[in-house]
């Protein structure tokens, strides 16, 4: 008889993090899965630390007490501001991102990359030593963006506003010479159709769901392995998971979102924490 299953907990600062969740899905068909949007608390990117920290912790707390196996921060402000925090905090399976500069440096034909993401991921201490570590082998050219992230939370992935703000963010690396952009920001891919629009043949870009995905399977086929590890079982393929989705902010919005970002239509469920 299988035993009962323990969910993945993924999180975000609101809809971003769907961005991860779609490889996350497609790389663990058989998981169960629970994300949160923090929507009430979104954007993060401007907001301090030691905010982001103690909604990180909430979060973490809940996804915890639903018996969650994992937790996946799929947020690159979150990680600079609250992966080293909740490692300390919880003994748990924890994978979290950053900006994909290492692969953009191997891959740049120019020399130059671009880094889109927010101030809170730009300014951070993790986003310096990545510098630090892979700048030597390409220039890194950085773009705060700020009010991208509240276009997406509002749905509008193309309209006036939303191209306005992209252009002006995306020409100035362009024409610094980039042509790999980091989307260093897990709301950005969903902007990749304009993005792509925006830069023709000149740019290619680069996003971390995928890689997330990858490394969240490998270190719970390592987690099995050991069942005294985190006590994280694996579901395999052949079963179906299913996932249950959480807002902090009104459902509604997320549950009207929800059939562009993830595929179909599923209610939400609202979050009180922390
Ligand atoms: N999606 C998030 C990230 O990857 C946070 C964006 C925000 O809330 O500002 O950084």
């Amino acid at each position: 008889m299988l035993a009962p299953s323990r969910p993945i907990g993924v999180f975000d600062s609101g809809v971003g993090g769907l961005s991860v969740l779609r490889h996350i899905r497609a790389a663990l068909p058989g998981e169960d899965l629970l994300y949160v949007a923090d929507s009430a608390h979104a954007p993060y990117g401007v907001k301090s630390a030691a905010f982001i920290e103690s909604r990180a912790l909430a979060i973490a707390e809940f996804l915890v007490a639903q018996n969650a196996k994992a937790l996946v921060v799929a947020c690159n402000t979150a990680t600079a501001a609250a992966i080293a925090t909740l490692r300390q905090r919880f003994d748990l399976l924890i994978v979290g991102m950053e900006p994909a500069v290492k692969p953009a440096a191997e891959a740049t034909r120019s020399g130059v990359i671009g880094v889109l993401a927010t101030s809170g991921t730009l300014e951070s201490a993790r986003f310096a030593e990545l510098v630090q570590r892979f700048g030597s082998q390409a220039r890194v050219v950085v773009q705060p963006c700020p009010g991208l992230v509240e276009q997406v939370e509002a749905g509008d992935l193309s309209g006036p506003v939303t191209r306005a703000l992209l252009s002006g963010y995306v020409t100035p690396l362009l024409v610094q010479g980039a042509d790999t952009l980091v989307l260093g920001c897990t709301h950005y891919p969903f902007l990749q159709p304009l993005l792509r629009e925006l830069a023709g043949d000149r740019a290619v870009f680069i996003e971390t769901g995928a890689a997330v995905a990858r490394q969240l399977a490998r270190r719970l086929v390592e987690a099995s392995a050991s069942p005294c590890f985190y006590g994280a079982d694996f579901r395999s393929a052949q079963q179906v998971g299913t996932v249950v989705f959480f807002s902090s902010g009104d459902p509604c919005h997320l549950e009207a979102l929800l059939p562009r970002l993830w595929g179909s239509a599923v209610p939400v469920e609202h979050l009180t924490c922390g």
